[in-house]
């Protein structure tokens, strides 16, 4: 019997029941709930990744001196900022474990401070990296259009912080933030603002964007192979940015045994350096997220997803698109979100997340209800959308 820590139902584990539901239908479960990518990664990291010679000796755990060098050749490809792969840039093992672990690492640098801020809208593993340090997650509201409010932020709780995260393009809703604004709010405010840019190459209206466009000082850039180049399954990412912290949280993580395996660091110097992959993922996902928003806008008009047309629509499904990202974040008419991911999972076989998994706490977190969204993931395979989509044009045929 214990009166601490419970970890709570994992969220994806809660669609389960709908999952084997849809599996019932003849060719399967759809699921576009987990933003797991589908498409291979480019055969040079396959090859890097088995080729590499480095597998009887530890790793460093910064990364070698070329994974260092290849996240920082890329950031001044992409972004025009330049970060010493010596001091400003070190190895994560993907990023989820770095969301999760640096408020642990901050709290012990400031144990005066213990608040982690983070949007009200957001991937999950930002509250949770409060939580597993024993840390306040504060949520900030973010506006009409899913965008930070750092103007809601409340001085006693900025006073308390140990870092506020942004998430630009975001998860769920893909959208951007004013990343200077937000590195600005942390120097005036004497906040690290830790920027998790997993997505930054999924834009489909502007260029790619990193925080270290606006200085290093102050601020953490979080980068990862997971979705840049489908490579979820091997754990590759980095930090950069602020010269003092970077050098203590090095130190931390060493201590830690966080590491990059070698394979894995060989395999990531190849995706680094490699840009043709990533041009022709975001067009596999510009069109996956069409055809989905046209499955949901058919969905719709035969009373599966919701009691009405999606609002603003403008009735072909453009309206959903994203401005970044992969997901479709879409409002359920009539807000009963689970009676319509039911019924997209009993009718199209496609399994969708409710938008309570990316807002645990509604009331102040914005002018939306955000719990009234699903969020639909552009990870499934043309054929397997296009399967979905004929379920729902001819429900019980071959
Ligand atoms: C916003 C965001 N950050 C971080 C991650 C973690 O990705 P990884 O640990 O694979 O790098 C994800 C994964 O879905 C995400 O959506």
């Amino acid at each position: 019997m214990t009166s601490g820590f419970v970890p709570p139902v994992y969220p994806y584990d809660r669609l389960n029941s709908l999952r084997a539901e849809a599996a019932r239908l003849p060719g399967g479960a759809v699921d576009c709930s987990i933003g797991t990518p589908c498409d291979p990664p480019p055969a040079v990291v396959v090859e890097a990744l088995a080729s590499s010679g480095t597998e009887r000796s530890y790793p460093t755990s910064i990364g070698s001196a070329a994974y260092r060098e290849a996240a920082a050749a890329w950031m001044r490809r992409r972004f025009g900022v330049d970060a010493d792969p010596d001091s400003r840039v070190a190895a994560c093992i993907g990023t989820k474990e770095f969301v999760a672990s640096l408020p642990g690492y901050l709290n012990l640098r400031r144990p005066d401070r213990d608040t982690v801020l983070y949007p009200a809208v957001s991937y999950p593993s930002y509250a949770m990296g409060a939580t597993l340090a024993g840390c306040r997650a504060v949520p900030v509201a973010v506006d009409a259009d899913f965008r930070l409010d750092l103007s809601s932020i409340q001085r006693r709780d900025a006073e308390r912080a140990l870092c506020l995260w942004v998430n630009s393009p975001g998860n769920p809703a893909g959208a951007l933030d004013d990343l200077a604004a937000a590195a600005a709010w942390g120097r005036d405010n004497g906040v690290l603002v830790a920027s998790d840019e997993c997505y930054a190459e999924f834009t489909f209206h502007d260029r790619p964007r990193s925080i270290l466009e606006h200085g290093t000082e102050g601020v953490l850039a979080v980068h990862s192979l997971s979705k840049r180049s489908n490579m979820a399954g091997v754990r590759a990412g980095f930090y950069a940015g602020d010269r003092e912290l970077m050098h203590y949280l090095r130190e931390c993580r060493k201590h830690a045994g966080c590491m990059v395996p070698g394979p894995v660091q060989a395999a990531a110097v190849a995706a680094w350096s490699d840009q043709e992959h990533v041009d022709v993922q975001q067009d596999r996902y510009r069109a996956r997220l069409e055809q989905l928003a046209a499955i949901i806008t058919l969905a719709t008009s035969l009373g599966h997803f919701g009691d009405a047309r999606s609002e603003g629509d403008d009735g072909d499904g453009s309206s959903m698109l994203p401005a970044g990202a992969f997901y479709l974040w879409v409002g359920v008419p009539g807000g009963n979100v689970w009676a319509a991911a039911a019924s997209l999972a009993r009718s199209a076989g496609l399994i969708v997340s409710p938008g309570e998994f990316y807002c645990e706490h509604p009331d102040g977190a914005g002018p939306v209800d955000a719990a009234g969204y699903v969020r639909i993931a552009a990870v499934q395979p043309d054929e397997r959308l296009d399967l979905a989509r004929q379920r729902l044009v001819d429900p019980g045929g071959e």
